[in-house]
């Protein structure tokens, strides 16, 4: 897939430039440089966007498409002109298929009250796949809960895959809905997407794609890949926390009534009648994360000027040198090994709780994040209560995966 807004000429990828960019990577955590290996949980963020916030704050801060004074009119500007820039990072048609959210779980969860709930009923199957975020998991259980329709997940391999034979035989007349991750936060498998939303879509089945931890990673672009919705998060994409984006096909979205009511959402109020608001606005109901938008639009810009096949390139050749370096360690099991994986290497160690390795690496200034990741289902798949994960982004170093191997190595010391 071609990044909708992918710069035309090649201009590989100029990691310390791109380390200077990110003022905590210069920290040190114990008396060592950090090594932070923690993106997919969140990544780090550049100044770029560190400014524009504190320039919204500064300069402008007042409420949006409320006031006719300037400030209220520049933030509006602000606000509108982030959404017009995920459009176009997206390949959105139309702005009014971008809905800003706090997040990809809030996303999750307005479709499925605004979009599945009311569409299904009692026996009416929603599929996920066994590799999925608790959030990609939850709504949908509290769908069924309400509603009697039942939930059924596509089984992953030992490696970590699903299979599209597999995903294509759960497809059945009773198949409602579909959501399914593009990339596995815990074990970085990239689902063959495109093959998964076309299967649903010829069968005129509406697809949800759990973005989070693509977006980041890879090029993506709605329209080519078809989905009916795609929801993501601002702050694994080097934005800030608590903004993120729904994005929704202006046919299904016009159809669906508001998630939330209140303030923004709505044209006129009496108590006898509401009229809603035209999209995006009727689902983004009171005050929203004005500040995290703007900061959102200027993560965009700063991926925007990166050259994307040198991302993709970089960030694989993170994975392969990890990997390759993991397994030639006694005693360490990589979980997860798909052909095709995004900014994840997940692990276990004979013998030693994640936890105590995670401890351990800190003591080192090194990052990763270990438990189960919220997706315990995918832990249990592999008879596992929690991995060591360590995840990249577009300023990780190979001289930083030598310092997970060896900080390992003291891991092993330690524990004899
Ligand atoms: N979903 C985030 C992770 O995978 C928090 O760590």
């Amino acid at each position: 897939m071609k990044h909708p807004m992918a710069a035309a000429a090649r201009e590989g990828l100029h990691v310390n430039k791109i380390r200077a960019d990110f003022p905590i990577l210069a920290r040190t955590v114990h008396g060592k440089t950090l090594a932070y290996l923690d993106n997919a949980a969140t990544s780090q963020k550049p100044s770029s966007v560190i400014s524009a916030i504190e320039t919204f704050y500064t300069t402008m801060n007042s409420n949006i498409h409320r006031g006719v004074h300037s400030l209220s009119e520049e933030a509006t500007g602000a606000y509108e002109k982030s959404r017009d820039l995920v459009r176009r990072f997206i390949g959105a048609e139309s702005t009014r298929e971008i809905i800003f959210v706090r997040g990809t779980t809030e996303a999750i969860n307005l479709v499925a009250s605004s979009f599945v709930q009311p569409s299904v009923k009692a026996g009416d199957e929603i599929l996920i796949t066994g590799l999925e975020h608790h959030s990609n998991i939850v709504p949908w259980q509290l769908v069924c809960g309400r509603t009697g329709a039942v939930l059924r997940v596509v089984p992953i391999t030992d490696e970590g895959e699903v299979l599209l034979e597999e995903f294509a035989s759960r497809l059945t007349p009773k198949t409602k809905f579909v959501a399914v991750a593009h990339v596995s936060n815990a074990l970085g498998t990239v689902n063959p997407i495109q093959a998964m939303v076309t299967l649903a879509r010829e069968r005129g089945i509406p697809v949800l794609v759990d973005g989070a931890q693509a977006v980041p990673h890879l090029p993506v672009n709605v329209r080519e890949l078809g989905a009916d919705f795609y929801a993501f998060s601002g702050h694994k994409m080097y934005g800030p926390t608590g903004v993120g984006v729904l994005y929704g096909r202006e046919e299904l979205l016009s159809t669906m009534t508001p998630y939330q009511g209140g303030g923004d959402m709505i044209k006129s109020v009496s108590f006898e009648k509401t009229v809603y608001n035209d999209l995006p606005h009727r689902f983004e109901a009171g005050t929203p994360n004005i500040g995290g938008v703007i900061g959102l639009g200027e993560a965009i810009r700063y991926l925007s000027s990166l050259d994307w096949r040198a991302v993709e390139e970089h960030e694989a050749d993170l994975v392969a040198y990890c990997t390759t370096m993991l397994s030639a360690m006694p005693g360490v099991r990589i979980i997860g090994t798909a052909r095709e994986k995004a900014g994840v290497v997940s692990f276990v160690v004979e013998g030693i709780h994640p936890h105590d390795i995670g401890t351990i690496l800190d003591q080192e200034g090194i990052a990763v994040r270990t438990g189960h990741h919220c997706a315990q289902p995918v832990m249990e798949r592999f008879g596992i209560p929690a991995t060591v994960r360590a995840s990249f982004a577009v300023y990780n170093t190979r001289e930083e995966v030598d310092r997970l191997g060896k900080g390992l190595r003291k891991v092993k010391e330690v524990f004899g």
